[in-house]
């Protein structure tokens, strides 16, 4: 029914303007965005799903990130239209992208968000791994794409640098 493409700069405006419908207002005054900017999003893991209409339903990006002396990839935003929530699009971009992850050489990947949502992902909370303020470490969520990947990492999330 959608089908999964990565992002493309023909995109860029239309998943602005999901994201604008999504989220509260000010959405990029959240500390995360702090990381995301002058950083390029992950060239394809970024990824959009339209449908048959080539109607865009949901979306996901994602950053790269420090920790430390680790690597992470950083989760968000990801929204699905509201008239398209429910069906499973949310968990299909999250399942898809993170599917690509591992292949393009990527171990972990963290997020800010709800545990009750994230934790259907094997999102767990990342005692050790600080992002920078103002969040609330209880949604400081991660995921290890192979074995033992957040073992011993700890310390600031920071933005990155090649
Ligand atoms: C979060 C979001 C991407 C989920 O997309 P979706 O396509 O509706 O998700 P799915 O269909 O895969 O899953 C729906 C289930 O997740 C639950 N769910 C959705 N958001 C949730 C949340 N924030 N916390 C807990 N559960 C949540 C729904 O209640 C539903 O539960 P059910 O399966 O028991 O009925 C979508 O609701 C959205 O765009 N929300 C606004 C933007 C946002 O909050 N993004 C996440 C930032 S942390």
């Amino acid at each position: 029914m959608y089908q999964f493409r990565p992002e493309t700069p023909d995109d860029h405006w239309e998943v602005e303007a999901l994201y604008d419908t999504c989220f509260a207002p000010g959405r990029e005054a959240l500390s995360s965005y702090r990381l995301r900017d002058g950083v390029r999003p992950v060239p394809g893991l970024s990824r959009v799903a339209r449908d048959e209409g080539g109607i865009l339903a949901g979306a996901i990006r994602y950053w790269p990130v420090h920790i430390g002396t680790f690597d992470a990839l950083l989760l968000g935003p990801v929204a699905v239209h509201p008239t398209r929530q429910g069906e499973g699009l949310g968990r299909d971009l999250i399942e898809d992208s993170l599917s690509l992850a591992a292949p393009l050489g990527w171990d972990r990947v963290m997020l800010v968000g709800d545990a009750p949502y994230y934790g259907r992902f094997g999102f767990v909370r990342l005692d050790d791994v600080v992002m920078p303020p103002p969040t609330n470490p209880d949604r400081v969520l991660g995921r290890a794409l192979v074995p033992g990947a957040w073992d011993g990492v700890r310390g600031n999330v920071t933005r990155w640098v090649d």
